[in-house]
């Protein structure tokens, strides 16, 4: 059998461990063909390939990135593209299809599986929020990379008696934030579950500073003041209809300096965070869930995504795992309040 393998959405360490993983399984043990898809969802689209063998996935379990390239094209908003995704997997021969992805690409997957095509997903994002799975790799390398910066930032923080402000990924979610703030010691947390109200940052702030410590405010990207009581940038949109984020980092040390009359700096992560080699949390994870999706394709489990569920991985439907995000239990983000100020 010849299996078609993407990656699609933004590119997350751990991607190139699943598709060594795959191929790694799936050609000694099942006899598996694989046929590399690039970009995402534009390689079945456009019939954009690339070898994908043995020797195509040597070397690449500590490699960030994807061979296979991303992109966020999303084939429901072009004319015909579900068909012309059917053409190309046809006329190369492509029965199955394994999409290691975020909500976007599953989602994708999800409705291609509705529509008839033989398809298993692969959880993948920084932001761990998907839902039906404890935990997406990537996270863990990204919250590294996030509690770094901040142990950094402390001391410059403190030679200088200012404010930092730490801009993380998280668009919709805020566990890159949580997490890395609560292991970096962080004086607030900010995160896009809970509406943020300025005054009380600034109330944070101001006490830190009074203890003779420097604050440092994390905030994801999706953070939002209460309605009404201070201004943010916006950005364009995608295809899948995402604001492209950045800003409000910016925005609160703004507000801080003026109602506090302290220094206030940012520093926004950004691509930082998802680039470079993956932890080894993430690459064990990763290279389970490779083993396990082409487990899952043996089986014709089609429709359905692996998924860690405490020490296991496990098989979960794509539709129930996208059907909404896996967001901050506010019993987590009280947790870490208690550190506020
Ligand atoms: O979904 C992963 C993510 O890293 C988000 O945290 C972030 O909002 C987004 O991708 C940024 O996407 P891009 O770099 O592709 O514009």
């Amino acid at each position: 059998m010849r299996i078609g393998v993407l990656t699609g959405g933004g590119d997350c360490p751990g991607l190139n461990a699943v598709i060594r993983a795959i191929v790694r399984k799936g050609v000694p043990e099942y006899n598996y063909q694989f046929v590399g898809f690039r970009d995402g969802w534009r390689g079945p689209l456009e019939g954009v390939t690339m070898p994908l063998d043995i020797p195509a996935v040597r070397g690449i379990l500590p490699r960030g990135g994807t061979i296979l390239g991303s992109s966020r094209t999303n084939p429901f908003k072009v004319d015909g593209g579900v068909d012309q995704i059917r053409r190309t997997l046809m006329n190369l021969g492509v029965e199955a299809l394994i999409a290691i992805g975020g909500e976007d690409t599953l989602g994708v997957a999800a409705k291609l599986h509705e529509k008839g095509v033989q398809v298993v997903g692969v959880p993948k994002t920084i932001d761990n929020d998907l839902s039906g799975t404890d935990y997406t790799f990537g996270f863990d390398t990204a919250v590294g990379i996030a509690t770094e910066a901040i142990d950094r930032l402390h001391t410059t923080a403190e030679s200088h008696h200012r404010a930092l402000i730490v801009e993380v990924m998280g668009r919709h979610a805020g566990w890159i934030a949580l997490h890395s703030g609560m292991a970096g010691g962080a004086n607030v947390i900010l995160i896009p579950e809970v509406p943020f109200d300025i005054d009380q940052v600034c109330d944070w702030v101001n006490s830190r500073f009074r203890t003779n410590y420097s604050p440092i405010v994390v905030v994801a990207e999706g953070a939002t003041p209460k309605d009404g009581t201070m201004g943010v940038l916006t950005g364009e949109k995608d295809a899948f209809g995402h604001v492209r984020l950045g800003g409000i980092g910016e925005s609160i040390a703004r507000e801080i300096e003026e109602r506090t009359g302290k220094e206030a700096r940012t520093t926004v992560l950004g691509h930082v965070q998802r680039g470079g080699t993956p932890s080894s949390r993430d690459r064990w994870l990763a290279t389970r869930f490779g083993l396990h999706a082409i487990d899952a394709v043996h089986d014709a489990a089609w429709g359905s995504m692996v998924a860690l569920r405490g020490a296991d991985i496990i098989r979960v439907p794509l539709a129930e795992a996208t059907e909404k995000l896996k967001t901050v239990d506010p019993a987590l983000y009280a947790e870490a309040a208690q550190f506020f100020g």
